[in-house]
């Protein structure tokens, strides 16, 4: 299993789906056609399967083996589906046509009825069903969780945690669109948001799930937390990154989305700061006329692209995602592991936070507004 890992997890998706899809077709053709059916593609295709490997080396980082092999697959299964629900509803609440390169999946059935259904009522059928096809995924997922048997004392830990991390992300969901609708743009705010909407679930949780299904000590279960929570606060700040510099072919999603919808992202927070303390006004009047403006022509993205270079913000964004991989990384190796798994995990955690291995610990932009960055995910309001 360790070879093939998310071989592994797509056989398990792709034997509990098919399940789900004939209960979906019995219930209601066209429902199976139209959103479940979706829902199976998009679970199966095109994911990087992260959340899995995380759970996965995590369990066997924390010794555990034969005895839950098959429980750690479905709860993995499970993450995945959790996932699909959070983007397809994300994509709804950030009005994100594109996805995977693809549709996402609002847009997708709004197109399949652009023929007979136009106007604002496509674009609210396309949400409606987008809507529907996030709470299917969550039940699936949920459905998946309890039909895993699992020890008792196990069954509570993985319990109690599957349960928190889905309200801490609905409450990250929450955080980031009231803040984008009330223009919120504290550090501290962007830096809860990140870690709710995302650090949780993508990373912590996973890793505390692995630990669980193990049977880990607490110590070393705490520890393996604060690791996640260092790598995922890296791994949502790199994404904010991306979002804003990154190349729409290698993120499979638009540039410059961020800066359009106004998200109080950490990046935009850093360079509003900075704008601020420097009384730099036409970076300000540039931050202010354009974050949260649909209509910003590429133009216009571009020159917040500069304010983000020129304020300094870019740069303390990328030392603050070194820094806290390399955290994790030292973190992660203070707990005794397995170390083969420790190592893969180890490996994982470093590419989610996308910072390549010879940058560890970051010199270059080191020296930028340290004054505004708390040291650890903890002292950030994580939690
Ligand atoms: C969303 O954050 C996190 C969840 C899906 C819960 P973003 O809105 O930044 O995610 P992307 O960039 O659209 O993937
Ligand atoms: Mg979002
Ligand atoms: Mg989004
Ligand atoms: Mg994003």
């Amino acid at each position: 299993m360790d070879a093939d890992v998310t071989g592994a997890v797509r056989g398990v998706l792709a034997e509990s789906l098919a399940q789900r899809m004939s209960a979906a077709e019995a219930v209601d053709p066209l429902f199976a056609e139209d959103l479940a059916a979706r829902v199976a593609e998009f679970t199966q295709d095109g994911g990087k399967l992260t959340r899995s490997r995380f759970v996965w080396w995590a369990m066997r980082a924390c010794g555990g083996g034969s005895s839950v092999t098959w429980a750690t697959l479905r709860i993995a299964a499970a993450l995945e589906l959790i996932q699909t629900c959070a983007l397809v509803h994300d994509d709804v609440m950030d009005a994100a046509p594109v996805r995977r390169g693809r549709p996402s999946l609002h847009a997708d059935v709004a197109g399949q009825y652009g023929g007979t259904v136009t106007g604002p009522r496509g674009a609210r059928l396309g949400q409606a069903a987008a809507i529907l096809a996030g709470d299917l995924a969550l039940v699936w997922a949920d459905d998946v969780v309890a039909d895993t048997d699992l020890p008792s004392a196990t069954a509570r830990r993985v319990r109690d945690l599957w349960s928190t991390m889905r309200m801490e992300m609905v409450a990250g969901q929450y955080l980031d669109v009231q803040g984008e609708a009330t223009s919120a743009r504290s550090l501290a705010r962007a830096v809860r948001a990140a870690c709710l909407k995302s650090a949780l679930y993508s990373v912590e949780r996973p890793l505390g799930l692995g630990a669980a299904l193990a049977g880990a000590a607490a110590a070393t279960t705490r520890a393996l937390c604060s690791v996640g929570r260092s790598i995922g606060l890296a791994f949502q700040l790199r994404d904010d990154l991306l979002d804003a510099f990154g190349d729409p072919h290698d993120t499979g999603k638009p540039s410059g989305g961020d800066v359009r919808s106004g998200k109080p992202t950490y990046l935009a927070a850093v360079a509003q700061a900075r704008a601020e303390t420097a009384g730099d006004r036409r970076a300000l009047a540039v931050l202010h006329g354009t974050l949260g403006r649909a209509d910003a022509s590429d133009a216009e993205l571009a020159t917040v692209r500069d304010v983000f270079e020129a304020t300094g913000a870019r740069a303390t964004v990328e030392t603050r995602i070194e820094r806290l991989t390399a955290q994790g990384l030292r973190r992660l190796d203070s707990v005794p592991l397995a170390p083969h798994a420790a190592s893969r995990l180890g490996e994982l955690l470093r590419s989610a936070a996308g910072t390549p291995a010879d940058t560890e610990g970051g010199a270059p932009g080191d020296q930028v507004a340290v004054s505004l960055l708390p040291t650890t995910a903890e002292e950030e309001g994580c939690r």
